[in-house]
């Protein structure tokens, strides 16, 4: 939640920090702001609301050319969404122009603390407290990384801080705990960052931060400790995408071009993972086959979309495994004390590898010794760096709020697992695992397939633009699905939706239908699926009813015919693999319906792409 971008070196700061800012508007678009430092002064421009009020700002009143700036886009904790609670702060004394992504959690004691030594505050954020603080170290002859680290040791929360100082427009100084930072090496340029695509457009040589971690960069490079300021361990690392990955390639929305991303995210997340007969081979796995042997319960720990995507694996991983596999939505989870030993392996699934609940998770369970294995698209990010083996999707930058190629690629790369838990355990013969694996790996181009066939859902967000209420029927791997599709829909189209299993329809959910609600109903395979009458019976019920069928069902699945008022054909595919296709018109017809609104789809309201607080 938060961009923050720095920058020292040639170019105009103002315009690098605000090219990187404009990258990272989807982590938070409630306020923006920058500061430079120019002959010894720090001059700072900041509104309410989305960049392009700041660039209006600018245009109005610009800031010189300067060699070094610091910019933020902020999601709001504390203090509403304002000009004067924008960042940067600046401390009452002028010394410290600070930006901050996270909570300080202790700021209110700490803020008594400032106000007993007449320090004045101007806004209501957590963040002036760590300005207020650092600018009276400095004024006090501190070194300024000296006092960032002081500062550091006396903030309890998450924050990753930058920090520029009037007095030294050669240097800025920035540091993390439980949120994000990186730093970009150029050509006699450097940037910290929350997200490496605030700087890919000038170098693709970037630092990970480690926890707790104070980057000091000057002109002659850059210095990692720790708060104590003791030298750190850093890990050097190349960004694998080009700027084209991070930009809308003529498509409208972010959204919709991952949308159709898909097969190519998904081929990526499985290239390599598996022998030409089917074995799989997860090298990154680094836990040795016999811990994993002796596993016996699997709990996929995830919120949002990931946890969908957990539910969708569920019914796989338990079917090929036979190990009971748990899902749990990580803010539940970290607060009900769960059963965790030695034996349990915890999977959690995060697109950003930052969601502060998913991060929470991960450290109670290894605390009660519990092997965790992350599934995340983001590399080095701190869900990935805090568990003892990763496995990447590799769906490249997701910049939408709401995921898609994300989920899509959480869902294989949980498959991936299922199916090595399976040939590691023996549950499944090595020519059974085989089959689902050619399978799953011929699944991108019957996704492309999909893509190909959406015209009708354009249609069909024309006709519903008007509903007030949708409700979504699954069930099986069709249930998640059901609740994904609904989510797209509550996220982006504001619209109030429901997914529901089918077969608990009678028990409350059908009090619902009226005439003309309309119902999405993903319907099993056919003759391989002894759940497909139960859903056309479903279908019938809720039609006679009076709803409006938008039905889901494989290509030659005639029975359902005549109860759909929509027909949507899915190529066909095995039970557990048809999430990986029936998800796709349901995302696009979300980002249709929310156009035809006229909402941004890319930037809802309220949300920010990851969620680094509780
Ligand atoms: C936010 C996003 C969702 C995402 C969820 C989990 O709510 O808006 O799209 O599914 O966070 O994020 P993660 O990065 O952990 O997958």
């Amino acid at each position: 939640m938060c961009g923050i971008i720095g920058y020292l070196g040639p170019r105009p700061a103002r315009d690098v920090v605000v090219a990187g800012l404009r990258r990272m508007e989807y982590r938070g678009y409630d306020s923006a702001g920058l500061a430079v430092i120019d002959h010894g002064r720090i001059l700072v421009r900041k509104r309410a609301g989305k960049i392009a009020n700041l660039e209006s700002a600018l245009a109005a009143e610009p800031l010189p050319d300067t060699e070094i700036g610091i910019g933020h886009t902020r999601w709001a904790t504390h203090g509403v969404p304002s000009d004067v609670n924008a960042h940067p702060h600046v401390s009452g004394n002028g010394r410290i122009a600070l930006i901050h992504n996270g909570i300080i959690e202790n700021f209110a004691a700490l803020r008594t603390e400032l106000e007993a030594q007449d320090v004045v505050f101007s806004s209501q954020t957590d963040t002036e407290t760590a300005a207020q603080y650092l600018g009276l170290e400095v004024a006090r002859g501190t070194d300024l990384a000296d006092a960032m680290r002081a500062v550091c040791r006396r903030l309890e929360g998450a924050f990753t801080l930058v920090a520029i100082d009037p007095t030294q427009p050669d240097r800025l100084v920035a540091a993390r705990r439980n949120s994000p930072l990186v730093v970009g090496v150029g050509e006699g340029e450097f940037f910290v960052a929350s997200d490496v695509s605030a700087f890919i457009e000038f170098t693709r040589s970037a630092i990970e931060l480690g926890q707790d971690q104070v980057v000091d960069v000057t002109r002659d490079g850059v210095t990692v400790t720790d708060f104590q300021g003791q030298p750190a361990e850093t890990h050097p690392f190349e960004v694998t995408w080009d700027l084209s990955a991070a930009e809308k390639a003529g498509y409208d929305w972010f959204m919709r071009k991952e949308i159709f991303e898909q097969p190519k995210a998904v081929a990526d997340t499985l290239l390599g993972r598996f022998t030409p007969d089917g074995a799989l081979k997860l090298d990154e796995l680094h836990i040795p086959e016999d811990e994993l042997r002796r596993i016996d319960k699997i709990i996929i720990v995830a919120c949002g979309s990931a946890y969908y995507a957990g539910l969708v694996a569920k019914y796989a991983i338990e079917h090929w495994t036979r190990v009971a596999c748990e899902v749990e939505i990580a803010s539940e989870f970290r607060y009900r004390d769960p059963i965790i030993t030695r034996t349990t392996l915890v999977v959690t699934i995060s697109q950003s590898g930052e969601t502060a609940d998913t991060l929470m998770a991960i450290r109670h369970a290894r605390e009660q010794h519990a092997k965790v294995i992350a599934i995340c698209n983001t590399n080095g990010a701190t869900i990935p760096r805090e568990s003892d083996a990763v496995i990447y999707t590799y769906a490249g930058p997701e910049i939408g709020v709401a995921s898609t190629k994300g989920f899509l690629t959480q869902v294989a790369a949980c498959y991936l697992l299922g199916l090595y838990l399976a040939q590691v355990l023996g549950t499944k013969f090595g020519d059974e695992i085989a089959a689902v694996m050619h399978e799953l790996a011929a699944t991108p181009p019957l996704i492309q397939k999909v893509l190909d066939r959406l015209e009708p859902m354009r249609e069909l967000a024309r006709r519903l633009v008007d509903q007030r209420s949708v409700l979504f029927l699954g069930r099986h791997v069709g249930y998640p699905v059901a609740l994904e599709g609904a989510l797209k829909l509550k996220e982006i189209a504001y619209l109030h939706a429901e997914g529901f299993p089918a077969g608990e329809l009678k028990h409350g959910p059908i009090a619902l239908v009226e005439e003309g609600i309309p119902i999405f109903v993903i319907v099993p395979p056919q003759g391989r699926d002894q759940l497909h009458d139960k859903v056309v019976s479903n279908i019938q019920e809720v039609r006679a009813r009076g709803a409006y069928t938008i039905v889901l069902a494989e290509e030659d699945d005639t029975e359902v015919d005549p109860y759909a008022d929509i027909l949507f054909r899915l190529p066909r595919v095995s039970t557990l693999l048809q999430p990986l296709l029936a998800i796709v018109p349901l995302q696009f017809f979300a980002c249709e319906l929310a156009t035809l609104k006229g909402y941004d789809v890319d930037q809802p309201r309220n949300l920010a792409k990851s969620v680094t607080v509780e």
